[in-house]
């Protein structure tokens, strides 16, 4: 590139480009600023608050998102000759022609405009690139003026790499497309993380077209996304991009095959959770529809099947028979004319109330929110034990009533024969329905929980395992639950709001539908927040915990521990003979273990504290304060006799830990180094004692082969 000032000596070379600004400097040079919004001098990439900011050439760039969305300001150029055909430049940001643009000004007056492509929440920072054709103002002079003129959503303008140039830079098509036969399993898209969001959509014949929105890769892809596309072999797909750089390789990329790319890593990449469920390629948020059928537990997801980051929500699935090793099924709920599917649940319909049922087999019924606009609630069901759905024609089942209303809780309420639904309305408010065929709604009584909203859970838990002696508990997104009672038509609260876990990446958590009355547990899976950087996939599940309902001495209270089937996947155990805890004493040191449950009994004695180092991670207790803490996290546990009990469960990215067996539930998101697989158990400022301690060495839930569907 050459700049302005040499240009004299290179004119002859009519072919190079000219460079106006590419703002690598740390100011502005010569052009002028008014305003806050442009900040001292150009950004270095995202500014604090901001999405992502991709899609920029070097370092720095114009980002008038400094101080926020609320900020204006002008960036305006020095004069400057037009030697060249076209004026090519990066943009991105805000969509308005008039408060977020670029505009090129030739005696004070605007002949060329460009913005960036947002008008809407969501969407993308990613630049992309644009040009105009200046041919007809050859030889005059021009100023560029870059504007933020706006303060409310996508009000910032991102701009970089302007340049003078006769190559003419490649533009952007709308609406291509291209056309295959489906042959092959999957059709392969590639995926850049951060690029620009395409709307794209895939028709096959004979079904409603797929629509969703994807970083389609113009060049080399992060990943590679995948349509399940084996039901639909010899059929013709018209797929449809609504833009493209003429010269991506994006939509001619998208292949097909019998296996997944990459298969070969497939549940075996760096930061992929040994032993919690994670979806094999996408977003996972919400675990949804968790419901027992004839031996087989299904986990419904919220899902992002083209993204690494939410998006796009289908309803993936996922079927296991021992709540530890699971099967990915194709996409259950895929996104209709009502909206994409957000979360719900899923029920048995034993005896048939829908009149969905169509043989022997019972229907599987799933109540999901399409997030159209507005929101809606609707159902879905299978009479093939999940392997294939169809959405009821009369859909929605209950119209919009408030808000962002979501998340349709259902369950069998017997002594009524009728069906309860909790459903989330606005604020901290939820409200409860019935029907008696899961077609017809009415209202019947409303439910608040202070401080916390979305994914309502409610059910009836044994006091103490006693079952003449029940209550009902009902808890919103982040797990706060009021214990209390149910008529059938009103829930009344007799304590709470209480909080259930104390991590750092437990949300949305839902629990199991018709688990048979002999095996009677509460099984919960809450959604593991928890990034995946440089993954194809991105989030988790949490570990199954088991819920029961215990008399403390603060009154009932929920108590949470991973699955019994946990345990099948023990490989190696490591016994340390009870003994006392000095300081400098560390019985584990000569074990070594990535993937670990960890069982420890141990008496504080006159120890200030004990804790674990766990593959550089620590989890300590404070004797006085009686305070567990990890990673910043801080929960009461209060010893039992003298001694608490741990147990830790640590798999790739997270350490679930549980207190004084279940008292303490505290899943936390941890990425440990890879290569330390060090443990240590300590004392400090006075002596403890190992009453008990054991290191069970895991297998992975994805190696084994114990999963087998009774198909
Ligand atoms: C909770 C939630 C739900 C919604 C879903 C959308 O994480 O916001 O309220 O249904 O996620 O993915």
């Amino acid at each position: 590139m050459l700049c302005i000032a040499t240009l004299a000596a290179t004119n002859l070379r009519a072919a190079d480009d000219v460079l106006i600004a590419d703002f690598e400097g740390p100011d502005y040079r010569a052009w002028k600023v008014t305003g806050e919004a442009f900040g001292p001098g150009p950004a270095r990439g995202t500014l604090p608050g901001q999405m992502q900011v991709d899609g920029f050439k070097g370092k720095g760039l114009v980002n008038s998102f400094y101080k926020g969305d609320g900020s204006t300001g002008t960036l305006t150029s020095p004069e400057f000759k037009i030697e060249r055909q076209f004026i090519s430049f990066l943009i991105g940001g805000g969509q308005d022609p008039e408060k977020t643009c670029m505009n090129l000004l030739i005696d004070g007056k605007a002949v060329r405009n460009a913005t960036g492509p947002n008008n809407k929440p969501g969407g993308t920072e990613a630049l992309a690139p644009a040009s105009w054709d200046v041919g007809e103002f050859a030889g005059q002079s021009a100023v560029i003026q870059i504007l933020d003129q706006a303060t409310g959503g996508w009000g910032h303008i991102n701009v970089d790499q302007i340049v003078q140039t006769d190559r003419k830079p490649p533009g952007v098509i709308a609406n291509v497309t291209r056309e295959i036969t489906l042959e092959k399993r999957y059709l392969n898209l590639p995926v850049k993380n951060g690029g620009p969001k395409r709307q794209m959509s895939v028709a096959i014949e004979g079904q409603p077209p797929r629509n969703f929105e994807i970083e389609l890769a113009d060049g080399e892809p992060d990943w590679w996304a995948f349509m399940d596309s084996a039901q639909f072999k010899g059929k013709i797909a018209v797929l449809k991009v609504d833009k493209l750089p003429e010269d991506s390789a994006g939509l001619k990329a998208i292949d097909q095959s019998d296996e997944l790319k990459n298969s070969d890593t497939l549940y075996h990449e760096k930061l992929r959770p040994q032993f919690h469920f994670s979806p094999q390629r996408g977003w996972n948020n919400d675990p949804n529809g968790l419901v027992f059928y004839r031996g087989e537990y299904h986990l419904f997801f919220q899902h992002n099947p083209y993204g690494w980051s939410w998006g796009n929500m289908h309803w993936g699935h996922a079927v296991s028979t021992d709540l530890v090793h699971w099967k990915e099924l194709p996409v259950a709920l895929y996104p209709d004319q009502h909206g994409t599917m957000f979360s719900g649940s899923a029920v048995v319909d034993w005896n048939n109330t829908a009149g969905l049922q169509t043989g022997e087999e019972k229907v599987l019924v799933c109540i999901f929110t399409a997030a159209g606009n507005p929101f809606t609630q609707g159902i879905a069901y299978s009479n093939d034990r999940g392997r294939t759905w169809s959405k009821y024609e009369n859909n929605p089942v209950l119209p919009h009533i408030i808000g962002a209303n979501r998340d349709p809780k259902v369950i069998w309420y017997a002594p009524d024969k009728k069906w309860v639904m909790a459903l989330y309305l606005d604020g901290s408010d939820y409200a409860l329905f019935s029907s008696k065929d899961l077609k017809k709604w009415e209202r019947m009584s409303n439910v608040a929980i202070p401080g916390t909203s979305e994914c309502p859970e409610f059910f009836e838990i044994a006091v103490d395992g006693n079952q003449q002696n029940t209550r009902w508990v009902f808890y919103g997104g982040n797990g706060r639950y009021l214990v209390g009672k149910f008529d059938g038509q009103t829930f009344t609260p007799e304590s709470g709001p209480h909080t259930l876990h104390h991590g750092n990446c437990w949300y949305a958590s839902q629990t199991f539908t018709d688990i048979p009355a002999e095996d009677g547990r509460r099984i919960l899976i809450p959604w593991g927040q928890m990034a995946t950087p440089g993954m194809p996939f991105n989030q988790m599940m949490g570990v199954p915990v088991e819920l029961t309902l215990r008399t403390t001495d603060e009154g009932p209270r929920l108590l949470a521990n991973p699955v019994k089937e946990h345990a099948s996947l023990r490989a190696i155990t490591h016994t340390i003979k009870p003994q006392p805890l000095n300081p400098g004493d560390n019985p584990l040191a000569a074990i070594k273990g990535e993937l670990l449950d960890l069982t420890a009994d141990i008496v504080i004695g006159d120890a200030a504290e004990v804790g674990f180092n766990i593959r550089g991670a620590t989890v300590s207790y404070d004797a006085k304060k009686q305070e567990l803490s990890c990673k910043g996290k801080k929960a009461a546990l209060k010893p039992v006799d003298g001694k608490i009990r741990l147990r830790l469960m640590v798999d790739r990215t997270s350490i679930d830990i549980f207190g004084n067996d279940g008292r303490l539930y505290m899943p936390m998101g941890v990425i440990v180094p890879q290569d330390n697989l060090s443990l240590e158990v300590y004392a400090k400022g006075g002596s403890a004692k190992i009453n008990a301690l054991e290191v069970h060495e895991l297998k992975s839930a994805w190696n084994s082969n114990l999963y087998q569907l009774r198909d």
